[in-house]
């Protein structure tokens, strides 16, 4: 079996290649891998051939806004609660912002939910930059729709690309605050106590704080103050309720999504589409409608390269996803409805309207069914936020947050 693509492992802020694509996988480099934390990998086969994954980003520009992210936020590990991020920081990760734009505009892609696999402590870097690729996505795709409402309740369609910076800003540092949260509490496994719940609802307030005064648009600063809050009342700090602002609404969306795609990162058995499922569950209650439905037609809930059972029994492999008809993509089938390979063919789920897709596999040949395993210890530091905002209520039954934090 040979890797179909890259594993990165991060650390000091710096993103490693741990082994390059085609490399072969071994149960000697597969022992290794999990001792790095990776669990999971992407391989190439026969069956999956010509089959390439859309990345949102380009992997240039991932390492080069993983490396900038990281220098800032080492400089707050390391200075503490006194130090200030710079404007001169600022203006550079502004620059990172832009080219991020640049590049989803280019691409015209979906995001995918398949995002590099790599070790644990690469989470909180990657997590920012997820957040704000995917925030992007969904603010582009709003604006363009909606527009957006100014203090006298008008709707413009001015200054659209001025607003998707600053929103950009401050998604890529919402979690900033975090940095102050000691570690264990941060990678406490099951409940924490009240004090340290507390410490854990500051961070937006106090990543804030960390930023020099001035260097920050109140565009910016929403995102990072909002992106736990909801606007059914039920967030932190404030418990804001229908009047957030909408950067902090799509902040929050897209938090919520990387944090349980994420957990794919730590555990292949968690199917693709749990995040997407999990956000549409909260239309109406932690999220806007509006903004839940701009997110349904930007964010691919079935990405290509990732294996599926269909209503009829066969299965097969996503080949290619269309931003117009992005959850009925086109699949090529490799097994029977009795489980047996076939020689593959593609059918396009658009023509197809009695067949939907069923599940995610996590392999074709499907002797996947069991329950995924509960999180490990220090999987994810968000789903205490997660937990403890409530956002999960309704969802709980299959959720894997809730459920690691109880
Ligand atoms: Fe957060
Ligand atoms: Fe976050």
């Amino acid at each position: 079996m040979r890797l179909g693509r890259p594993v990165y492992s991060c650390s000091s802020g710096m993103r490693l290649p741990l082994l390059q694509p085609d490399a072969l996988v071994t149960d000697q480099v597969r022992r290794g891998l999990e001792r790095a934390g990776v669990f999971a990998v992407y391989v190439e086969d026969g069956l999956s051939e010509g089959i390439v994954p859309t990345e949102a980003i380009s992997a240039e520009l991932r390492d080069r806004a993983v490396r900038e992210l990281g220098s800032t936020f080492s400089s707050i590990a390391t200075a503490g609660r006194s130090t200030r991020i710079p404007g001169e920081q600022i203006d550079r990760l502004g620059g990172i912002v832009q080219a991020v734009l640049r590049e989803l505009r280019q691409s015209g892609q979906v995001v995918s939910a398949l995002m590099d696999l790599q070790a644990f402590d690469a989470h909180t870097l990657d997590h920012s930059l997820n957040v704000c690729v995917i925030g992007l996505m969904i603010a582009d795709e709003s604006l363009r729709r909606h527009g957006w409402v100014d203090g006298r309740g008008n709707v413009r369609r001015d200054g659209i690309e001025d607003r998707l910076e600053k929103l950009g800003l401050g998604l890529l540092l919402h979690d900033v605050g975090k940095l102050l949260i000691p570690a264990e509490i941060l990678q406490k496994p099951g409940r924490l106590t009240d004090d340290e719940m507390e410490l854990v609802r500051e961070h937006p307030r106090s990543g804030l704080d960390l930023i020099e005064e001035g260097a920050f648009s109140s565009l910016s600063k929403v995102a990072v103050i909002g992106h736990h809050e909801r606007i059914d009342g039920r967030g932190y700090p404030f418990g804001r309720g229908d009047d957030l602002h909408p950067h902090a609404q799509i902040a929050g969306m897209a938090d919520v999504y990387d944090a349980v795609s994420s957990m794919r990162v730590y555990q292949a058995r968690r199917p693709t589409h749990e995040a997407w499922e999990l956000v549409m569950s909260l239309a109406g209650t932690a999220f806007p409608i509006d903004l839940v439905t701009v997110f349904k037609h930007a964010v691919a809930p079935y990405p290509e390269g990732v294996a599926v059972r269909l209503s009829d029994g066969r299965r097969g492999l996503v080949s290619r996803v269309s931003r117009e008809h992005i959850s009925r993509p086109r699949v090529r089938i490799t097994h029977d409805p009795g489980g047996g390979s076939v020689t593959p063919y593609e059918i396009e789920l658009l023509a197809e309207r009695d067949v939907t897709i069923l599940d995610t596999l996590q392999d074709l040949e499907g002797f996947d069914d069991a329950a995924p395993p509960p999180l490990p210890p220090g999987g994810s530091d968000e789903r205490h936020e997660q937990a403890l905002a409530g956002m999960l209520d309704g969802a709980a039954d299959r959720d894997p947050v809730g459920a690691a934090a109880s």
